[in-house]
């Protein structure tokens, strides 16, 4: 098993650039499935989740190509509905393949949604929404199937802007009959990338960042070209090493305002930001850092993605911080092996109590998922001695080639085998 070995204390100093997001890509794959034809969608991260992402793909009929950049996708021939089942593909980014199979066939056979294990995952809101377009929904052996004669549009309020909810609304109601109006919408970057690549794609979709998204349903959509935006919270996570290591970090090809919150927060604990250009933003913290509070919330407020990250940040500030998760009720995975490299850490329900320690020692911890991982990897990095990040697969899941990002601004960070784990 892979593992990554850490020699902390180290401050990061460099540029960084961050790769295509994630869980843009996911959506927008996915969208390409409501056109017919030839697509390079551009600035796809080449990293574990997306990498399986294309196969489930491949495997359904659609033609996909890695360019250097990006994905060349040809959607012509026949997509089939189903995505079978396999432990490998059980990946959260499935999930707008519903709205986009009810685009392109009318029915979707999808088997039960994975990803991080950060809490329930319900998809309640997503069947709420797809109904309300006239989709009907089926369980059958563990596979969800929806069917629809015609998706016709609809007014829709959505208890809690999820993320992929709406997604999968604005998929399916791109295509359908009418207008559809989503209340409550979420209005994550995310999101945006969607709607931006549906109306370069010939779709009708307003969304202005009030929570309310209007879609009026078009016939028919045409092959495009586009650019996948940059990941917020890969971002996000290089800006909390950066101030955590009392580095000085310029991050490349990035959306500053699509992670405002994390910046806010750490100048907030006494570190300085600065905006080279429109594209880019340094981080530098030659000071000692302070304990701050943190509240995760839907965009744009704190993401929850980035909370892990930042309670290894918040370890060893100055005082005592209070994070309070809202999003998810299990993403304190990390705090019990943050405790092993000497953190103080106490966690109620869906609050956790970080109180400073001068340093953290260096040990063997394992990573539960992605977002802890990286988490593990920045309190390697200001770690006194030898830190081991067991389970790397998880941070691979979400990030590309981490080990060699880190290299290149001095973090002592290599990748090892060891047959014994
Ligand atoms: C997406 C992101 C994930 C991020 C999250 C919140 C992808 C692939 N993943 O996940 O990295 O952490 O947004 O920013 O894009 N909920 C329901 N019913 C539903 C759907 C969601 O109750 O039908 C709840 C969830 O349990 C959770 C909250 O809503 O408590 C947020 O979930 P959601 O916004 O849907 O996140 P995802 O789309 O799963």
């Amino acid at each position: 098993m892979e593992y990554l070995e850490i020699e902390g204390g180290v401050p990061l100093k460099g540029k960084v650039t961050i790769s295509g997001a994630k869980n843009a890509s996911f959506p927008v794959l996915s969208a390409a499935l409501l056109i017919k034809g030839k697509m390079h969608i551009k600035n796809v991260p080449d990293i574990l989740d997306i990498r399986h992402f294309l196969e489930v793909l491949k495997e359904i009929g659609v033609g996909v190509e890695r360019t250097e950049s990006g994905v060349m996708l040809d959607t012509r021939s026949e997509i089939s509905s189903k995505v079978k089942q396999n432990e490998k593909h059980s990946l959260r980014g499935t999930q707008t393949l519903l709205g986009a199979l009810l685009g392109r066939n009318g029915s979707a056979m999808l088997p039960s949604l994975g990803g991080c294990n950060i809490g329930a995952r319900p998809i309640d809101l997503h069947l709420k929404g797809l109904k309300l377009l006239g989709v009907s929904v089926d369980w059958d052996s563990g596979y969800l199937i929806g069917k629809t004669n015609k998706l016709k549009g609809n007014s829709i309020y959505l208890d809690f802007p999820s993320v992929g909810a709406t997604e999968n609304i604005i998929i399916a109601a791109a295509v359908s009959d009418g207008e559809t109006v989503i209340e409550n919408a979420a209005k994550e970057p995310e999101v945006k990338n969607l709607v931006d690549f549906l109306n370069a794609a010939g779709a009708d979709i307003k969304m202005n960042g009030s929570g309310i998204i209007k879609i009026r349903g078009v016939k028919e959509l045409h092959p495009v070209d586009f650019g996948i935006i940059p990941d917020r919270i890969e971002a996000a996570t290089f800006l909390v090493m950066g101030a955590a290591t009392h580095g000085d970090l310029t991050l490349e090809n990035v959306h500053p305002h699509d992670f405002e919150p994390v910046t806010m927060k750490l100048k907030e604990a006494g570190a300085f930001a600065e905006f080279p250009s429109d594209n880019s933003v340094r981080i530098y913290a030659p000071n000692p850092l302070n304990a701050v509070n943190i509240k995760t919330m839907p965009y744009p407020g704190f993401p929850t993605d980035a909370q892990p990250q930042m309670m290894a940040l918040l370890t060893t500030a100055n005082g005592s911080s209070v994070i309070r998760e809202t999003i998810f009720e299990n993403r304190f995975s990390a705090a019990s092996e943050l405790v092993k490299m000497g953190a103080d850490i106490k966690v109620e329900n869906n609050v956790a109590f970080v109180k400073g320690v001068d340093s953290l020692q260096g040990a063997d911890v394992a990573a539960v998922d992605l977002r802890g991982g990286a988490a593990l990897v920045t309190a390697g990095l200001t770690a006194k001695g030898i830190t081991r990040v067991r389970n790397v697969y998880h941070i691979d899941r979400g990030y590309e080639s981490i080990e060699n990002k880190l290299q290149k601004v001095g973090g002592r960070i290599v990748r090892k085998e060891d047959d014994t784990v």
